[in-house]
């Protein structure tokens, strides 16, 4: 799926269950958080007038999933909790390569949001096909279609930009090193975790 190169232990759901209100708090701010990397595109590339329209649209539509985690978490009387530390994604940011050329960490930090919507998007088909609760099940397949899409649009304009960077063979080393990294985890209740 998506050439990941580890699918999670669907037995993750159930850890992810057992506290809904700490993985529904994790999974808002990564919403928050995948917003504020499409913005963080739009700043950094305003000569590219096509992708700075897709970056407001996947802004918008991650603040959407935000509202409606939101939604959820004030209808069963949770509460939101503050924004914590994501390892997983804090791994990965230091794979991304650093003092290259500036379209070489242009299409790093676009394989970057293409890894971290994959992996979001797996976890996100294990929540929907596990959990037993019925209405977030469905919240979850939902999102993972949405999840996809940005998935394919991030990996798209890597291609599109591309230039003198061989996209394949990054995005193969980004899999490879996901593939390790994520051995690690699959056993707490966040999103990523
Ligand atoms: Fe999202
Ligand atoms: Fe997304």
């Amino acid at each position: 799926m998506l050439g990941l190169k580890l699918l999670t232990d669907p037995r993750w759901a159930n850890i992810a269950e057992s506290n809904l209100e700490d993985i529904l708090t994790d999974h808002a701010w990564c919403e928050q958080k995948a917003a504020a990397n499409a913005l963080y595109i739009i700043t950094n590339n305003p000569e590219h007038i096509e992708l700075i329209q897709k970056m407001a649209e996947i802004a918008m539509e991650e603040m959407d999933h935000f509202n409606q985690v939101i939604d959820i978490i004030k209808q069963r009387g949770y509460t939101l909790g503050r924004e914590k530390r994501d390892d997983y994604v804090n791994q990965l940011a230091k794979f991304m390569k650093k003092n290259a050329s500036r379209n070489t960490s242009f299409i790093d930090r676009l394989l970057f949001a293409a890894m971290i919507e994959a992996r979001s998007c797996e976890r996100f088909k294990v929540l929907s096909q596990n959990i037993t609760d019925k209405e977030l099940a469905k919240f979850y397949y939902d999102l993972m279609v949405s999840e996809a899409t940005h998935y394919t649009t991030f990996l798209g304009f890597a291609r599109k930009y591309a230039e003198d960077v061989d996209v394949e063979k990054r995005w193969a080393e980004w899999l490879e090193f996901e593939g390790e990294l994520i051995q690690s985890y699959g056993k707490s209740e966040t999103i990523h975790g």
